[in-house]
């Protein structure tokens, strides 16, 4: 199934110059950007996006670290985009990340980890709004 996920380069990655290194990646693996947003968050932007996880102790310390520097938003698309995009990226954390894989190459620790990829259908419709507000979700 065609599908689309959102993707963002997150400071540390972009600090790094990884930037083109990470969307060479993206569409080796057969994900095509269709909208790129090169932006940096304010504190209660990234609030608003990491809304889901206002909860957990890392909360404030997450949306600090993705307020702290220029990020790169990405729309993705291609066969199962969220799914072979997670793959893509690797595990939370990049100590456990295959090797071969974004985290496992441009990511610090747990939570300086390079890249955020949408992780379900109903995110990636919340998180490519967010960003990319005039994109027409119905076409493909
Ligand atoms: P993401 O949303 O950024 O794609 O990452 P994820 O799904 O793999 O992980 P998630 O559980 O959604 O966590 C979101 C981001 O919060 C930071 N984090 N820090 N200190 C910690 O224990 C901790 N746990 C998570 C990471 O930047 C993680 O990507
Ligand atoms: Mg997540």
């Amino acid at each position: 199934m065609t599908e689309r996920t959102l993707a963002i380069i997150k400071p540390d990655a972009v600090k790094k110059n990884a930037i083109g290194d990470i969307i060479k990646q993206y569409e080796a693996a057969g994900l095509r950007p269709v909208a790129i947003r090169m932006m940096q968050l304010s504190k209660a932007v990234a609030e608003g996006f990491y809304a889901v996880h206002r909860s957990r102790p890392f909360f404030d310390s997450l949306t600090t670290f993705m307020s702290s520097g220029p990020v790169v938003v990405l729309a993705l698309v291609g066969e199962d985009a969220i799914k072979r995009h997670r793959e893509l990226m690797g595990a939370t954390d990049p100590a456990k990340a295959a090797p071969g894989t974004i985290r496992a190459a441009h990511g610090a620790n747990i939570e300086f980890n390079a890249v955020h990829g949408s992780d379900a259908p109903e995110t990636a419709r919340f998180e490519i709004g967010y960003f990319f507000p005039e994109m027409d979700l119905a076409v493909r």
